[in-house]
């Protein structure tokens, strides 16, 4: 296969303007590498500390004593970058300008306006009983209380746990009981593309399922819709919030004291509990969002993610708040009302860099460049990409038709893990080439490995693996230390184990080439095979399921699912509806399967382990390259699938 692609240099005007320069950046990055203490000791200063760090780095990725610890001797709260910091100089700067479902519906909240109602929220978490070290689960749609909540969290020393609107009681009940939360945050109903989200209700099933974990609610009125409100439970943040003060001490954190949770899928079992602590965190979120943005003080920063994913985390909430940036919040999906939304949300609050994920680019670009071009988009200068690789066809229409080949892309590559950006091509300071996600970061020490943990050189490609420790690391699973030294550590022992395949070209670019384990990536969510099959195999028709991931035009990847029923049940559109029924209610909405496949069997090696290589490559319809079928306990099993394959195109 070739790997010709066009190269574009960075825009010229850009460049003239560009905060790094190839030159700063070969610096720094190699300063960061070879001197990391005096690198990291320097830029820990980026974040406001109650009492200065003197250590800087403290790590082992030992299998046996494995600990990431950075500036452990530090204290700080990191409401007081986010917030107290900026009152002096930005208070009356926007901190979120928040867009609503509906156009007309949207306001801004400046840097004295957030951090008074952050004040609040705490106050009103604290009389509620929320102290530090408490775990809150959060469950709310996009609106500016989600950030108020996170940070109210924050200020007072409590963990919170962000789960997206779009997951299920089920699911939600599964986050709540894993980290033993006993206060949520919901709202009556979210709003998305004109469909009402019934969050509270929801909230209710799941507390229900938790079996009595959850002690308090709070509830956020959105939409006014009514709602069942359990006395002595479940309280109006309205209403307890109308009487408290506006002032609230932040509470002193050390540095590796948990800032959050974030429950993420991987390969086996439940999704896990990604934990992130106060510190390390904060340095990474505020430094990559500054130099991979290239942030100027005037610039409106718009990242389209969620806050339920680590994303809206890093980029929406902490990043640009804790450098006094504006950050735009958008309820609404990209298509609604039309497909010119996102364009006309940039006229609107003149975004200057614009951050989204490539299945959202995909999708729009379907629409043609009709609807991008009737609006201005004259006050972008950066866009960016995140979330699974993007194809060159997508980048292309990105870089012209939205960006007119003004603005440079910056395609990010990180995980939930990783806190933010890990490769990245820094704007200005590097040739663009669509879909590689081009150069490591500062601090960041990536190499390719063959399966044997050879670690390769030059031209290559193989997995992806990190050599050293870069503070935004994750700390570990929550509550479960030795899953975090099996997942990332033990493949390839004394490094961090990405799951993510990459090849790196001739000129020293890094290109991911998508998760090599059983990880889907789907429309940029991370889906674990394994979950949706214990999903399928609970409903009582199905006596077998496995999952892979298959190309889909739009989502990257669409879930394949291969269903054997039980005896004396037939596959028929009815049971496959029911069974997408099912999944949304187990999971939610993101993990429907988009075909599924009766198997009279799965294909098996004699020991009884299911062959998933042979699933994948028939859902991704490239039968010729099935690979040796004769270890398969039942050969015939695979001419089946075959013929049976849905949706061939
Ligand atoms: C994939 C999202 C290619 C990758 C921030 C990774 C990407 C997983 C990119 C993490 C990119 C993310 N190019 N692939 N720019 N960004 N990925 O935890 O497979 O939701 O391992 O974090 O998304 O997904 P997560």
């Amino acid at each position: 296969m070739s790997h010709e692609v066009t190269k574009h240099p960075v825009p010229e005007a850009f460049a003239a303007q560009a905060n790094l320069t190839p030159e700063t950046y070969k610096e720094m990055y190699a300063r960061s590498v070879n001197d990391p203490e005096g690198f990291w000791a320097e830029h820990g200063k980026r974040i406001q500390w109650m009492k200065p760090f003197t250590q800087v780095k403290d790590v082992s990725w030992d299998k046996d004593n494995l600990h990431v610890k950075w500036f452990a001797d530090g204290t700080l709260n990191v409401t007081e970058s986010c917030l107290d910091r900026q009152l002096e100089t930005r208070g009356d700067k926007p901190a979120i300008i928040w867009e609503g479902d509906e156009a007309e519906d949207a306001h801004t909240l400046t840097y004295r306006q957030l951090y008074k109602a952050v004040c609040r929220f705490s106050n009103v978490l604290k009389d509620l009983g929320v102290g530090k070290g408490d775990r809150v689960t959060i469950y709310l749609p996009m609106i500016p209380e989600a950030a108020m909540a996170m940070l109210a969290c924050a200020r007072i020393g409590a963990i919170h746990s962000v789960v997206f609107g779009g997951f299920s009681p089920e699911a939600l009940a599964g986050r709540i009981t894993d980290c033993e939360s006993k206060f949520v945050i919901t709202a009556d109903e979210g709003l998305r593309g004109g469909r009402k989200v019934p969050l509270k209700t929801n909230a209710d099933k799941a507390c229900q399922l938790a079996n009595g974990m959850v002690e308090k609610m709070l509830v956020v009125q959105r939409t006014g819709g009514d709602v069942h409100m359990e006395e002595g439970r479940d309280f109006w943040l309205h209403e307890v919030g109308a009487e408290v003060s506006d002032e609230c001490a932040p509470e002193p954190m050390n540095a590796e004291d948990p800032l959050f949770i974030l429950y993420t899928s991987g390969s086996t079992g439940k999704p896990k509990g990604v934990l992130h602590t106060c510190g390390g965190y904060l340095v990474w979120a505020s430094m990559t969002h500054e130099y991979v943005f290239d942030l100027k003080e005037n610039d409106v920063f718009w990242c389209s993610a969620d806050v339920g994913w680590v994303t809206g985390h890093t980029y929406i909430v902490y990043g640009p708040l804790a450098n006094g940036a504006t950050s735009v919040m958008f309820e609404g999906v990209p298509t609604y009302p039309d497909a010119s939304r996102f364009w006309e949300v940039c006229d609107r609050h003149q975004v200057t860099i614009f951050y989204t994920a490539p299945t959202a680019i995909r999708a729009l670009m379907r629409e043609g460049s009709d609807p991008v071009d009737k609006t201005s988009r004259k006050s972008i200068r950066l866009l960016g990409t995140v979330g699974e690789p993007i194809n060159p066809e997508a980048w292309e229409w990105y870089f012209h038709i939205v960006g007119e080949g003004r603005c440079p892309i910056v395609d990010t590559w990180w995980q939930t893990e990783t806190g933010g950006t890990m490769i990245v091509p820094l704007p200005g300071t590097t040739d663009m080439k669509p879909g590689a996600g081009s150069h490591p970061f500062f601090g960041v020490k990536p190499e390719l490995v063959d399966a044997e943990g050879n670690i390769l050189q030059g031209e290559a490609e193989g997995n992806l693996i990190i050599t050293d420790s870069w503070p935004g690391q994750m700390r570990t699973v929550y509550g479960d230390h030795q899953r975090f030294v099996d997942t990332y550590f033990s493949a390839y022992p004394g490094n961090y184990f990405t799951g993510d395949g990459c090849r790196r070209d001739a000129d020293g670019f890094y290109w991911i080439t998508g998760r090599v384990d059983d990880v889907i990536n789907v429309s940029g969510h991370r889906m674990g095979t394994a979950e949706v099959e214990s999903a399928l195999v609970s409903h009582h028709a199905v006596a077998e399921a496995a999952v892979v991931g298959y190309p889909h035009d739009i989502k990257g990847q669409g879930i394949y699912a291969y269903v054997t029923t039980v005896a004396g049940v037939e596959m028929d559109d009815e049971l496959k509806k029911d069974l997408i029924k099912h999944v949304r209610y187990e999971i939610g909405p993101i993990a429907s399967p988009d075909l599924i496949q009766f198997a009279p069997g799965l294909p098996k090696t004699r020991s009884g382990k299911i062959m998933r290589r042979i699933l994948r490559k028939i859902a991704e319809d490239s039968f010729d390259a099935l690979g040796d079928t004769s270890t398969l306990a039942d050969p015939e099993v695979v001419d089946q699938l075959i013929e049976g394959r849905q949706n061939r195109s």
